[in-house]
């Protein structure tokens, strides 16, 4: 199989084609702006990379779609301070620029595996949030947070489209809060620039206190990339075809915590881990409240909880997450403290 990867650079991409290269024959084609998170996949032989950006490198990627056999569009904006500070570069990014890419799989009829996200469910008022019964509860346009949600929304309906009226051939996942290695850049993360489990270990690695919006009360259910890559490899391999036209939730629903219950479980995995040497840096970790409107600004409005059915991927695909929310954090943070130190070194400075 031909797997092309728009955004084969970011964490998802990274690590799908890390696991395809290791575990299956596939060929992964991939584009992106960078390669610093690919570390070895580059110099494998069935990994076929070029540096280019999804609105310049229109032939390459039209060539790439005809050639291969499914493409995934991973390119996105998927932070929400972006959201409320920039939506347009959102709006040109997430959505029109990954139309085009849609548009061109459809005329060269190449399956689409689609990155929607939990983000559409929206304020959703289900206990347990399902991929065809659920409803979109969307905040009101003056808040901007909501265009990632809508930009999303629209590329789901517009391929449910195409299948409906073309029988093209699609499949839509829905990532919620995946954590792991490589999510966001630590070194570049200013407030809110990253998504939380980023923020918060940056935060800690520079010294500046945990923020917790609105106190903190909110819910997340985090699941591990190793558990998200798994299913979908499961749904790129499409077994007897059964992920055709389907959309289906990729989350873990039994690592649902506060997200200040996260501050805490991420302070202690700092204060127990090897490398850290000072517990000092651990230990002087301040945990503050802040106002949404202080933290994201007016265009925000936040989801109180989400919580996937992952049913569909069980029954479509015998798919279930392995990691509980421990094991996902300590091994984020592993990772982080390690990138930190390395760089502290080359830098000349040590850990405080
Ligand atoms: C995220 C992003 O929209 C996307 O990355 C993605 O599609 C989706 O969720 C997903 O992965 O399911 P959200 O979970 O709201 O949305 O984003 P985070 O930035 O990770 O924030 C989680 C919660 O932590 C929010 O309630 C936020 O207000 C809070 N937060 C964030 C803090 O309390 N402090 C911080 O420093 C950062």
């Amino acid at each position: 199989m031909k797997v092309l990867i728009l955004g084969v650079n970011g964490f998802i991409g990274s690590h799908l084609s890390e696991r395809i290269l290791r575990e299956k024959d596939w060929d992964v084609y991939g584009l992106d702006i960078g390669f610093d998170k690919l570390g070895t996949v580059i110099k494998n032989p069935r990994f076929h990379f070029v540096e280019g950006d999804i609105t310049i490198n229109r032939e390459w990627i039209e060539y790439n779609i005809k050639k291969c056999d499914v493409v995934l569009p991973l390119v996105a904006i998927a932070t929400p301070a972006t959201y409320v500070k920039n939506p347009l570069r959102v709006f040109e990014l997430d959505f029109e620029a990954n139309l085009a890419v849609i548009k061109s799989a459809v005329k060269y009829n190449t399956r689409v595996v689609f990155p929607s996200t939990s983000e559409v469910y929206g304020m959703c008022t289900d206990e347990v949030f399902d991929e065809d019964k659920s409803n979109f509860i969307l905040g009101p346009t003056s808040k901007q947070r909501w265009i990632y949600s809508c930009c999303k929304q629209l590329l789901d309906r517009v391929l449910w489209a195409y299948g409906f009226e073309r029988n093209f051939h699609f499949s839509i996942f829905r990532p919620y809060n995946w954590v792991g290695p490589r999510l966001d850049s630590i070194a570049a993360s200013k407030e809110g620039s990253s998504r939380v489990v980023t923020q918060f270990i940056g935060n800690i690695l520079r010294d500046e206190p945990i923020k917790l919006v609105n106190g903190g009360h909110q819910k997340r259910c985090f699941l591990y990339i190793d558990d998200g890559i798994d299913c979908l490899i499961r749904i790129i391999e499409n077994k007897n075809d059964a992920c055709n036209k389907q959309i289906i939730n990729i989350g873990n629903p039994k690592n649902n915590i506060t997200i200040k219950e996260l501050a805490v479980r991420i302070k202690k995995i700092f204060e127990k881990h090897p490398l850290v040497k000072s517990k000092r840096l651990a230990r002087k970790v301040r945990i503050e409240d802040v106002s949404q409107d202080q933290f994201y600004g007016e265009g925000y409005q936040d989801v109180t909880f989400r919580v996937p059915s992952i049913k569909k991927a069980k029954a479509l695909l015998g798919w279930a997450p392995r990691y509980d929310v421990d094991t996902a954090l300590t091994r984020t943070i592993d990772h982080y403290v390690k990138e930190y130190l390395e760089n502290s070194k080359r830098c000349g400075k040590e850990l405080r």
